[in-house]
């Protein structure tokens, strides 16, 4: 049987590479970490890529095994989701993976502008009931936010089983006249089968949540597109 949340959370805490700060990020007037990623947290200048909603980090370890040369940071408010990537990258010893607790809507109070090079949206939830779609974390009021923390040009991916975040996700990439890179509505039908070994390779990576929805029969879709 699985930890319960709380064994957890009281792992997590004695984790030195999971950060749990308060919510918006500020402690005594001060940004909390915003810009101390690669002197304190790294100890190096590498790239430093998020998965935001990371759930228990699939992607956040999987790509810190393949690339040892860049930094990864796992985003999700679920502290006992990610305690499995957290675990799993420190018995592995990798010292490029860190988790962040913390609400996604507060991610510019955490970087500081051009701290982070790439973002990874995985599975995020596609939030249905959100007419005006400022809740999906590919909406203009999200995007903005990758900005404050990104050079202009940076890539943001996007996998996801939702063909309400996809469609969505192609409405706003239209509206903010945004450059794709690659896309596909059906990864594993078509989409590895025109990738490059190294591409195909990250693509094949399944989180808890993709694993669930491929049970289930739904296709994959994927965006990789520049702010
Ligand atoms: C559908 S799950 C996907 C998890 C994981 N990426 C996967 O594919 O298995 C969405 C995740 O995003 C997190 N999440 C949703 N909205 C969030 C927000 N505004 N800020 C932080 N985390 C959020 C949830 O806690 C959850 O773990």
């Amino acid at each position: 049987m699985g930890k319960g949340k709380l064994k957890k959370w009281e792992e997590n805490a004695t984790f030195e590479h999971v950060f749990e700060p308060p919510l918006d990020g500020i402690i005594g007037g001060r940004d909390f970490m915003k810009g101390t990623w690669h002197s304190e947290v790294f100890g190096n200048n590498n790239p430093i890529t998020l998965e935001l909603g990371c759930g228990k980090g699939e992607y956040t370890v999987e790509l810190a095994r393949r690339y040892p040369n860049r930094n990864f940071v796992g985003v999700d408010i679920k502290g006992h989701r990610f305690w499995r990537g957290a675990k799993i990258s420190k018995n592995e010893g990798l010292t490029n993976v860190a988790f962040l607790r913390t609400r996604i809507e507060f991610i510019a109070q955490f970087f500081e502008e051009n701290e982070v090079n790439e973002i990874w949206l995985t599975f995020s939830d596609p939030q249905p009931k959100d007419e005006k779609g400022n809740k999906r974390l590919t909406s203009a009021p999200f995007l903005a936010r990758y900005r404050q923390i990104m050079p202009a040009g940076a890539v943001v991916n996007l996998k996801t089983d939702s063909p309400i975040l996809y469609t969505f996700t192609h409405e706003v990439i239209a509206e903010q006249k945004l450059e794709i890179l690659v896309d596909s509505a059906d990864v594993y039908g078509e989409l590895i089968q025109r990738i490059d070994a190294e591409m195909k390779d990250v693509l094949m990576i399944q989180t808890a949540f993709e694993k669930r929805w491929l049970s289930e029969g739904c296709k994959i879709h994927f965006t990789k597109f520049k702010l």
